[in-house]
């Protein structure tokens, strides 16, 4: 689906219009004064493409792809799962989920079909197939979008059935399944697959991995699910291409799994801009980190599949984007590895939920509202960005992030129940490469670490025995590496690891852990520099969780920074530690920024990792790259210099890199 350019437009819901048709007419000439040249349509559409079993209407459809490809604009077609009709839901009680208190729900709102109903299916492959046969090969599609934001869980008696036989897949026998969750653990041996359940509120819920399973289930199901909707258009249109819509921080699906099954990765992108406790940088480095793991997933560009041109209604508050906010959040997109900027919703709907969310055409219809002009503002200026479109980015710092680490680390009890603030650990790290211009990758524990000169493993509680020799592996070959407290704890099983722990890390690391104490929030412990130090760290504050940790007797890490109270004062709470051609860094703890700040400051330099902007930035100013372009971004309100040229307050500038040097583009 190269279309050689960057896309531009979003999610369009004609469906709500058909009854309007001067308004369908106003919408076309709209779109092409905002520069769109793609729409998302059908996500919502089932109700009318199947007003009654049976009964297919998709002519109004067709008459709307072909208007707007007459138009120059292309339409990515979804396929209509996500949401069923009334008459569905009605008819097949199955196709409704069980919640976990295995209550079944009446029809309501959206994503919460029973991916295991086989009625479901049925009904999904006979819409999905009209639409395929009408569409395939029909040059305005260039994309399939299946479902919408799939996630949650179903916990029917088929769900069970269907998690049962996953579990004899997985283990073969109730004797290898007690030995993996420890089941003999108050009594718990099972004896027959039948005595298994999916976790409960008044069930099961202290058999962690049996938690931990269930939540791989649900995710491969989601996949299952999708490749099953997948397989369907496939089988009629063998060349189409597919994505899904991913999510922000999202907990229920193994995206690394699900990128495998995608031609390409989109997300839906809805900061929380402007809150008082965090200025426009924090929002856009918090964003940034969630664009770099999806560019990661596939390790090519994504696409922006949602937005808002102004703003949501569902958070707490809903804020405007102040004036040129808008513009900084698309081509921050583009900054990081996307080629389109989408937002939720062309226009606006008049009832129900969304009435009240940002569009780019309001209930007033006006182009020359805010919305609309900023808009086709970043219209304009994609189309200048066109050469952006396709290219890659450059390997050089990995953050692992894995799903059943994620899971297995929010599910366990231990030092500290009042959450471990998994997210807050990455993005200690993500931020000071981030703003050092450093790119950052994602990887899973089944990635290739093959180009990165540095990789981190923040809380990595559940480490893989082959990860953790090719961390060791990757050092030895000259790599830097740096491992965080609560890594290596279990194995893949939540089972804890016997010896000594950081299991596999050890000798990496030149220390073990000895005892780990966990802190109240507002619990905080001075550290200072080690005396001899080989990096000069700041004093920092550590926090959350402290690692004691005892130095190897043979070839032990050089302390960096040491605790300065409580019992541990002394102990290392920062370390470092040579090992073949590299070196591996350990934090005990969790610290203030500018710690994060100095150790990657050195740790990126001994990696060989050159900034994307060759010249210091100013506080809020942030620099990315894709292959050939440079990308300044000046997120604060106030003008800021950046390679000799003033960026304006929210201002966003764009070079070509070439041999002849830099060439302004934007
Ligand atoms: C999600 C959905 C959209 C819409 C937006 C609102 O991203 O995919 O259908 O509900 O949220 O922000
Ligand atoms: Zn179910």
């Amino acid at each position: 689906m190269q279309i050689g350019r960057l896309l531009h437009g979003g999610d369009y819901n004609p469906e709500q219009w058909l009854d309007r048709p001067d308004i369908l007419e106003q919408d076309v000439a709209l779109m092409k004064q905002a520069h769109v040249n793609v729409v998302t349509l059908g996500v919502f559409s089932w109700s009318v493409l199947e007003p009654q079993e049976g009964d297919y209407h998709l002519d109004w459809l067709a008459d709307i792809v072909h208007r707007l490809y007459a138009n120059g604009i292309y339409t990515i077609l979804a396929t209509p799962s996500a949401a069923r009709p009334a008459w569905l839901a009605q008819k097949y009680p199955e196709v409704r989920r069980v919640r976990a208190d295995r209550t079944r729900e009446l029809y309501r709102r959206r994503q919460n079909y029973c991916y295991s109903s086989p009625i479901y299916r049925e009904k999904v492959r006979a819409v999905d197939e009209r639409l395929a046969r009408r569409f395939g090969g029909d040059p305005a599609v260039i994309l399939w979008h299946i479902s919408n934001e799939m996630g949650g869980d179903c916990h029917c008696p088929l769900c069970q059935a269907e998690f049962r036989r996953w579990l004899q897949a997985r283990y073969g026998s109730l004797e290898a399944l007690n030995k993996a969750w420890n089941a003999r653990f108050w009594s718990h041996d099972y004896t027959d697959w039948e005595q298994i359940e999916s976790p409960a509120p008044q069930g099961e819920d202290a058999v962690q991995g049996l938690a931990l399973d269930w939540k791989r289930f649900v995710s491969d199901r989601h996949i299952d699910f999708f490749k099953f909707e997948r397989d369907v258009v496939r089988g009629i249109v063998p060349e189409a291409k597919f994505t899904a819509n991913l999510m922000y921080r999202f907990h229920d699906i193994d995206y690394h799994d699900l990128a495998r099954e995608l031609d390409v990765v989109s997300w839906d992108n809805y900061p929380t801009w402007h809150k008082p406790a965090e200025t426009v940088e924090q929002t856009a480095l918090d964003t940034a980190m969630m664009h770099d793991l999806f560019y990661s997933l596939k390790g090519r560009p994504f696409l922006l599949m949602e937005s808002s041109p102004s703003f949501t209604n569902w958070q707490p508050v809903s804020k405007q984007k102040k004036p040129g906010v808008a513009m900084l959040s698309a081509l921050q997109a583009v900054a990081h590895g996307s080629d389109s900027v989408c937002y939720f919703q062309w226009r606006a709907s008049r009832g129900a939920e969304e009435k009240f969310h940002g569009a780019v055409v309001g209930h007033d219809g006006r182009a020359d509202a805010r919305p609309f002009r900023e808009t086709a503002q970043v219209g304009a200026a994609l189309e200048r960005l066109a050469p952006a479109a396709g290219t890659g980015r450059p390997r050089q710092a990995a953050i692992v992030h894995d799903w059943p680490n994620m899971w297995a680390l929010e599910g366990s009890s231990g030092p500290r129940n009042a959450g471990l603030g998994y997210w807050h650990e990455l993005a200690c790290h993500y931020n000071a490469l981030a703003r050092a211009g450093v790119t950052v990758d994602f990887v899973g524990q089944d990635s290739s670490l093959d180009g990165y000169g540095l990789v981190v493993a923040p809380m990595l509680y559940l480490l893989r025995e082959d990860f953790a020799a090719r961390l060791c592996g990757f050092v030895r070959a000259g790599g830097t590496a740096v491992v965080t407290c609560w890594t290596g704890v279990v194995d893949e099983s939540d089972l804890c690891r016997l010896g000594d722990t950081p299991y596999g890390l050890t000798g990496l690391l030149g220390l073990r852990r000895a005892e780990i104490d966990g802190l109240y929030d507002e619990e905080r412990r001075r550290c200072t520099p080690a005396a001899g130090a080989p990096l000069a760290l700041p004093a920092t504050q550590a926090s959350v969780l402290c690692e004691v940790a005892a130095l190897a007797e043979e070839d032990p890490a050089l302390p960096l920074l040491t605790y300065a109270e409580d019992y541990f004062a002394g102990c290392p709470a920062a370390a470092v530690h040579p090992y073949g051609a590299g070196r591996a860094y350990y934090l005990a703890s969790r610290f203030t920024p500018d710690l994060y700040d100095a150790l990657y400051a050195a740790a990126a330099g001994q990696a060989g990792l050159t900034p994307a902007c060759p010249q210091p930035l100013p506080r809020g100013v942030l620099a990315a790259r894709r292959d050939g372009l440079l990308f300044v971004q000046n997120c604060t309100a106030a003008p800021a210099e950046a390679l000799g040229e003033t960026l304006p307050a929210y201002g966003t500038a764009v070079w070509r890199e070439g041999a002849e040097g830099r060439e302004r583009l934007l």
